[in-house]
């Protein structure tokens, strides 16, 4: 399963360049996200600009000197991390000889060390090349060293000889990165699974300048989307203006108000798995200006109108087999509000929050959750991440 993935996509300098644009639109047409990191000579048989519209990410290529703002030359490090395959197609015999030798002149070369996902090389270069020992001596040791090789396909080259040497077809590229995809999923309770998870505060804007929100920060629905990844989850975080710092390694998309989440999850909702965190807001301004209110003009009063309650919503259209899980955000009587908001919400399992524990709340990096379920309760502490990590592994046993 390519869909969801994260491919980066590393191009070397030779004239099958231009068919890495080709197989970039496959990947992404398979629901894959693609970055691309070149070769500097790379960039003398194809633009730069080619894959950076393509991608809709900027293109790396230096280690030193990139142009882009806030850019840093960890971007070997941060995109190792962020990628769930890095495919390097076409691979010339140079930079071949370099990956087997644990050079790092490059930014693909460097990141090719500093990955952790799998590698697959596609070596493409001229048939004689190919044949070369000290070619094929390099590809049997790029075997031996754990990279994934995808053997050249034959036919004309460019050279005009009739060999072996041509970059495989993008569907052949394709099923072999998928299946080493599913080779290293991670192996859990949820691998094969899609994982809905919502975090963070809406805004309800009035006016352009000013809204109606609350203080989450999104830190728990973050840590509950990561919890669900590390077992094995294919987890899509829908998130609202946090102030957390989301990992580079889930699959986001934003939200702004109630109406636009409620969107979102509408289109989600073939999920396996739901996990509503985000505190959403239960009002928004009945009317919205279009230009700032100005202070001599504005009523003291604000018309509210009720925004759509997404998770009651959700229970009532749950599909079979759909695991509902929700969020209770209490000052008083926690467990007792949280119970009812189970039932009438029609939820599998709902995570109580008191507003008055030390340690727990908005902005802390500490929790205490009680976790309700059908005759069940338990309590949890800890860091919000240990305490996701908890509540998910109790509701999904290995
Ligand atoms: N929720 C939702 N849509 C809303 C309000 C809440 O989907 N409009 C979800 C939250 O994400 C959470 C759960 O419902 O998982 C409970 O939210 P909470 O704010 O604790 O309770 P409310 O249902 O809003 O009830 P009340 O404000 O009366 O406590």
């Amino acid at each position: 399963m390519i869909a969801g993935k994260r491919i980066l996509l590393g191009v070397t300098g030779g004239i099958a360049a231009y068919k890495a644009a080709y197989l970039l639109r496959e990947f992404q047409k398979s629901g894959a996200s693609v970055r691309v990191i070149m070769t500097p000579s790379a960039t003398r048989f194809i633009g730069i600009e080619t894959f950076s519209s393509l991608s809709r990410h900027e293109v790396a290529v230096e280690v030193f000197n990139q142009q882009a703002p806030g850019d840093s030359w960890t971007k070997h490090i941060q995109w190792g991390d962020w990628a769930d395959i890095f495919v390097i197609a076409p691979c010339t015999a140079n930079t071949l000889a370099k990956i087997v030798h644990g050079e790092s002149d490059n930014m693909l070369t460097s990141t090719v060390l500093a990955a952790r996902c799998p590698i697959l090389l596609c070596p493409t270069m001229d048939g004689e090349m190919y044949e070369s020992p000290a070619v094929a001596e390099n590809l049997q040791k790029a075997r031996d060293l754990g990279f994934y090789v995808l053997e050249p396909e034959s036919g004309y080259l460019a050279s005009g000889l009739e060999a072996a040497g041509r970059l495989p077809k993008s569907e052949n590229i394709l099923e072999e990165s998928s299946k080493i995809i599913d080779k290293h999923a991670i192996q859990g309770p949820l691998t094969g699974k899609q994982v809905l998870v919502t975090a963070g505060p809406t805004r309800e804007f009035f006016d352009p300048v000013r809204f109606i929100s609350n203080p989450s920060t999104g830190k728990m629905g973050i840590a509950m989307a990561d919890a669900a990844r590390l077992l094995g989850g294919n987890v899509a975080l829908l998130h609202g203006p946090v102030t957390a710092e989301i990992p580079d390694r889930l699959n986001t998309e934003s939200f702004v108000s109630a109406d636009e989440l409620f969107e979102k999850v509408k289109s989600r909702l073939d999920a396996d798995v739901v996990i509503m965190a985000a505190a959403v807001s239960d009002f928004k301004a009945a009317k919205t200006n279009s230009q700032k209110v100005k202070k001599k003009n504005a009523s003291l009063t604000l018309e509210m109108s009720p925004n759509p309650d997404i998770l009651e919503w959700l229970g009532e259209q749950k599909k079979p087999g759909q695991i509902l899980i929700g969020f209770a955000m209490e000052t008083e009587d926690l467990i007792k509000n949280a119970k009812s908001k189970l039932d009438q919400k029609n939820l599998d399992w709902i995570c109580a929050n008191s507003l008055s524990e030390g340690g727990a709340g908005f902005g802390s990096d500490t929790n205490k959750i009680t976790l309700l379920g059908k005759n069940f309760e338990e309590s949890f502490t800890g860091t919000k991440q240990e305490v996701a990590n908890q509540i998910l592994e109790k509701i999904f046993p290995e």
